[in-house]
């Protein structure tokens, strides 16, 4: 079901028109529906409910607190990246001993930062990083919980900047040195090895990849308890993907029952039955869809090759498209009744890259609004403040109610960090 329908010609968050809230909070904005939200999430948790599961939503996909807290509310764990991350859960009152650390930067501080709040566990991506959390850990008097993520070679099939399980991505430690790596981290008196990890891509329409890296990690355990080293979790990082044009993901459901059905098999031939947790950590699959941005267009321009239409929404409020090429849906807000024509809509950023939609077919006057759908996940996060523009604001729809969860960064706001030297 849509949380973003036409009523009457007028485009609608839940059971408010997207139109009233341009008119009352500016534009451009991030609007997010709250029963979107929470059935993203709970097509994760309610089959992972009666289970020892756990879901951490990779909350770099869209970290507002407002978002944060609901998930918070409802059960979630977050995956972090960076101390800022875990400070942000702590704001949002959710509970760090949900948290699992990822990244592979992590600085002394962050580390500090993270054991002082007993985190779930840290995923650890090096051999480097392994002794640089122990040691740490040991200036700290604590045992450090550990999982390694391991890079398990399997084709994502997806986007080269956001596929990440292959021998030449810069994440996890080669399935090849897992071993030897799991066997260095046991050895460590300030690490408590417990889990391990992968993460292979983002946006997978297909789950096989990721059944076949579950495989992997399934047979390192298997070989691990061989040598004394039993592992209490497994995670399998986030990943799947949404519909952005026509893409048809896996469902949700069916991975996640494949995945516990794959376990459940393992476990009872292997290993008597014992079950082990399992982790998940999504992202965009959670938020996406639950997002749009509102933009406000401000030109039409036609020319003899291409007609633009330039919105008050740029590459520095949505970045995917400059970045990834990536294809985001656009819808009017407001249905006209007359013959559209092909426009590239483009924001007001200098540069050639600065688009949002290319090629697409649209009734549009200039004054109208805009709809960029699917910008929940990595849209408000990734936004900057380049040619000194302010952020976004950022709303959330909660049936007839709108909440101003993020104000507009105020221009004066931009340059306050700044100074002149005055010699
Ligand atoms: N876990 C780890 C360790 C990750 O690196 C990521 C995403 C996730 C979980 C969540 O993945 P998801 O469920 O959202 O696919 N900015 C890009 C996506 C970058 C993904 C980075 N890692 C985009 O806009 O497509």
């Amino acid at each position: 079901m849509s949380y973003f329908p036409y009523k009457n010609g007028e485009l609608y968050a839940e059971n408010v028109a997207l139109a009233d809230i341009a008119k009352k909070f500016g534009t451009p904005t991030y609007v997010y529906s709250k029963a979107a939200l929470l059935e993203n999430f709970f097509a994760y948790a309610d089959i992972c409910k009666g289970r020892d599961a756990l879901i951490c939503y990779a909350m770099k996909a869209n970290s507002n607190l407002a978002v944060l807290n609901l998930l918070a509310r409802h059960g979630a764990g977050f995956d972090l990246v960076s101390g800022g991350e875990l400070l942000r859960v702590l704001a949002a009152g959710g509970d760090p001993a949900k948290c699992i650390f990822s990244g592979v930067g992590k600085s002394r501080d962050e580390i500090r930062l993270a054991l002082s709040h007993d985190i779930l566990c840290f995923n650890v991506e090096s051999v480097a990083e392994l002794h640089r959390l122990n040691e740490v850990a040991g200036e700290m008097g604590k045992v450090a919980p550990v999982s390694l993520r391991v890079n398990p070679n399997v084709d994502a099939k997806t986007h080269p900047y956001i596929a990440t399980g292959l021998k030449a991505n810069k994440f996890g430690v080669d399935f090849e040195d897992a071993l030897e790596t799991f066997r260095t981290g046991s050895k460590l008196p300030h690490l408590d090895v417990i889990g391990i990890d992968c993460h292979i891509g983002s946006q997978l329409l297909d789950d096989a990849p990721l059944l076949e890296a579950l495989d992997k990690l399934i047979e390192l355990i298997d070989t691990l308890a061989t040598e004394d080293i039993p592992l209490h979790h497994i995670d399998l990082g986030g990943g799947l993907g949404i519909t952005y044009a026509d893409e048809k993901p896996v469902a949700v459901q069916d991975y996640v029952s494949r995945v516990f059905a794959r376990i459940a098999q393992w476990r009872d031939t292997n290993h008597h039955g014992k079950p082990i947790k399992v982790i998940f950590e999504p992202g965009r699959s959670i938020v996406g869809n639950a997002g749009i941005l509102l933009t406000t267009i401000e030109y039409v321009k036609p020319g003899t090759e291409k007609n633009f239409c330039i919105v008050d929404a740029a590459m520095n409020d949505l970045m995917r498209p400059a970045m990834y090429q990536a294809w985001m849906g656009v819808q009017e807000v407001t249905r006209r009744e007359k013959p559209p024509a092909t426009y590239d809509v483009v924001g007001p950023v200098c540069e050639s890259g600065d688009w949002l939609a290319r090629s697409r077919s649209l009734a549009i006057e200039p004054g109208d609004l805009l709809a960029i759908l699917s910008a929940g996940a990595y849209g408000m996060t990734m936004a900057s403040n380049y040619n000194t523009r302010g952020r976004a604001a950022e709303v959330m729809v909660d049936g007839d109610r709108v909440h101003l969860i993020r104000r507009r960064e105020e221009q004066s706001e931009l340059f306050a960090l700044e100074s002149i030297i005055l010699d």
